[in-house]
């Protein structure tokens, strides 16, 4: 099997007058053809084929909020969940979706083996009604068990075919911008067959907009979603992060109890398109501020050890627009006494990826187990490692077990009922 990803960094350049955005109309029409035929952005009303790219391990997490969100055909697969959309649902997956990492909508799908079958195919894109020459680009690219196996080739030849077919119809060519580009594009090519996609996100949806800084081992926003989503935590009972560092976890559950979209701070993709419809966005924005609530106090808390982990928790609280609903105090583990009967407790302990420190984290992974025990009866606890050696340590009998996986390390979830 093989496996690769690239994104374009080349940047190219030629000189382009015209400031002029509106100068080519996109003319909406369907997507989707091998067959020489214009692939076109959707009418507003008219479906998009999708795909939310998910890290591993969350897809039926992912398939479950597009459920939620009214996109009920969502499929999960691995990586990804596939979902139809028109316009509107397509900018209220990004403005909601937790636990996916971007959105894509599927402009064509076409048999590729070589490079002669990968430029026509992405030539046959009547780019010029997406891409004006006076916007920047961008190529992404991921590769599995294909004939073609070089990504940085795979996105030029792409990128050429691109701009080759605007430069025909216009006249001239946008240039490539890899840090910002006004249109992402994801080419991914599965079994010799090559699906080129708009890429809806822009950056990653795992970046919020509220973490400003990052400690030693902070949580992938994603990651932190689908553990909260994992514990079924719905805001009607207390939560505790007792070793939240800089507060990934307390802040995506407190989005979760506020009903706040985790998006609203970022802007996206579809933002810079040339169909972007702002009445829509403000609408799907203005709608969804007027939902969200105040937390009550003790709703969410968390603690460390780490004065400094604990001020960026508190500044990443305050980005977020969550100001004063989430409570952290400078306490070690030793310490957490949970109050109330019912709640649940979530800990993200360091796993120690070097020789040496797994030793010294034996006796930590000890005191999670007693304290668990001895002080929050009543509640759940659930704690997320990379090193199922040292959870063993903890001492209880996991009544679950979730796999996830934080970058390249698989994870676990291991779930306790405190009785
Ligand atoms: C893996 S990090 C948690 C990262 C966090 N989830 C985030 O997203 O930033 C583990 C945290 O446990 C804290 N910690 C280590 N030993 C502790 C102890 N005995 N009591 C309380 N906190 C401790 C560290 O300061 C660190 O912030």
């Amino acid at each position: 099997m093989s496996k690769s990803s690239h994104i374009l960094r080349s940047g190219i350049h030629t000189n382009n007058s015209s400031k002029n955005r509106t100068t080519v109309a996109v003319e909406p029409s369907t997507v989707h053809n091998s067959e020489g035929a214009a692939a076109l952005i959707p009418k507003q009303n008219a479906l998009h084929n999708c795909f939310a790219a998910v890290p591993r391990g969350a897809e039926e997490l992912a398939a479950a909020e597009l459920g939620t969100l009214g996109l009920c055909d969502a499929k999960p697969g691995k990586g990804g969940v596939a979902f139809s959309t028109d316009r509107a649902g397509l900018y209220r997956a990004n403005l909601w979706l937790r636990t996916a990492s971007r959105v894509l909508v599927q402009l064509s799908q076409f048999p590729c083996a070589g490079p002669s079958e990968l430029y026509a195919g992405v030539h046959d894109i009547a780019w010029q009604n997406l891409i004006t020459p006076d916007m920047t680009l961008a190529v992404d690219c991921s590769l599995r068990d294909s004939a073609l196996t070089h990504s940085g080739f795979v996105a030029l030849k792409t990128k050429d075919a691109i701009v080759d077919r605007i430069r025909e119809a216009c006249g001239s060519r946008p240039n490539v911008d890899t840090a910002s580009p006004d249109v992402r594009i994801n080419v991914h090519l599965h079994k010799n067959v090559c699906t080129v996609s708009l890429d809806s996100s822009g950056d990653s949806l795992d970046r919020r907009g509220y973490r400003l800084e990052r400690n030693e081992a902070p949580l992938r926003e994603t990651l932190a979603a689908a553990v909260v989503a994992l514990t079924g935590w719905d805001g009607s009972i207390p939560l505790a992060d007792p070793m939240c560092g800089s507060g990934t976890i307390p802040v995506e559950a407190a989005l979760v109890a506020a009903h706040m979209p985790p998006g609203l701070q970022r802007s996206f993709g579809f933002q810079r398109w040339l169909d972007f419809d702002k009445a829509l966005w403000d609408k799907i924005c203005s709608d969804a501020e007027a939902g969200i609530r105040r937390l009550p106090v003790g709703l969410v808390t968390g603690y460390d050890l780490d004065n400094r982990a604990l001020l960026l928790a508190g500044r990443n609280t305050s980005k977020a627009g969550l100001e004063g609903q989430i409570h952290f105090f400078h306490a070690a583990l030793q310490e957490f006494r949970p109050e109330g009967d019912k709640g649940v407790v979530i800990i993200n302990p360091p796993y120690g990826k070097r020789l040496g420190e797994e030793e010294d984290l034996r006796e930590l992974y000890c005191q999670i187990g007693d304290i668990m025990k001895k002080y929050c009866r009543g509640w759940t606890g659930y704690v997320l490692t990379g090193n199922l050696e040292l959870a063993k340590y903890i001492g209880l009998k996991a009544s679950r077990r979730y796999v996830l996986y934080n970058g390249a390390i698989e994870c676990r979830l291991l779930k306790y009922d405190l009785y």
